[in-house]
């Protein structure tokens, strides 16, 4: 079975920390890694996202929800948030291009996974948030899927 770490995350910024250390992660793994975002609707996907985006300098993060898909590029990284909520079927990721964005070097960053199956890379890890039992804050689950998701779990 895969690994697997809890967290809890007291508050937004909790998330926001989380958020930049994952990213610091990613930028001295220096390699494509794809991070399955997954939860309920305001479970806080985008702000984790938002927060990993922006650790790289990037001040001006949207939801994807509507355009399914938000490329960030810099000389440093090439990082690509998708969210396939709004997807009628999979194949729509086709008509969007997704294929130019999945090369390599690129970090992906996807919520709603399940719904663009087939479509989108296998995970390296999974973060599932959820409520903490109607108390205020998040708990996260991350799950480690390959042996360059591994190389995660020392640093969180
Ligand atoms: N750790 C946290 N504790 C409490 N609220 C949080 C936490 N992380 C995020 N939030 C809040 O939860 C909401 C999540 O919204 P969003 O990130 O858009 O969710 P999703 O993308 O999963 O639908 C935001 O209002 C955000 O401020
Ligand atoms: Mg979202």
């Amino acid at each position: 079975m895969d690994a697997i770490l809890k967290i809890k995350l007291n508050n937004e910024l909790a998330t926001k920390i989380f958020a930049q250390k994952l990213a610091k992660c990613a930028a001295d793994i220096k390699k494509s890694v794809v991070i399955y975002l997954s939860g309920e609707i305001g479970s806080g996907k985008t702000t984790l996202a938002r927060g990993f985006i922006q650790y790289f300098g990037f001040n001006k993060v949207k939801s994807p929800t509507y355009s399914l898909l938000e490329n960030y590029k810099n000389e440093l990284i090439n990082i690509v948030h998708i969210d396939c909520y709004r997807l009628n079927s999979p194949i729509e990721l086709d008509y969007i291009g997704i294929r130019e964005y999945l090369t390599n070097n690129t970090i992906q960053l996807i919520e709603w996974a399940e719904i663009g199956i087939n479509k989108i890379s296998q995970a390296d890890l999974i973060i599932k948030l959820s409520d903490n039992d109607n108390q205020k804050g998040r708990i996260i689950e991350i799950i480690f899927c390959s042996k360059l998701g591994e190389k995660f779990k020392k640093y969180l």
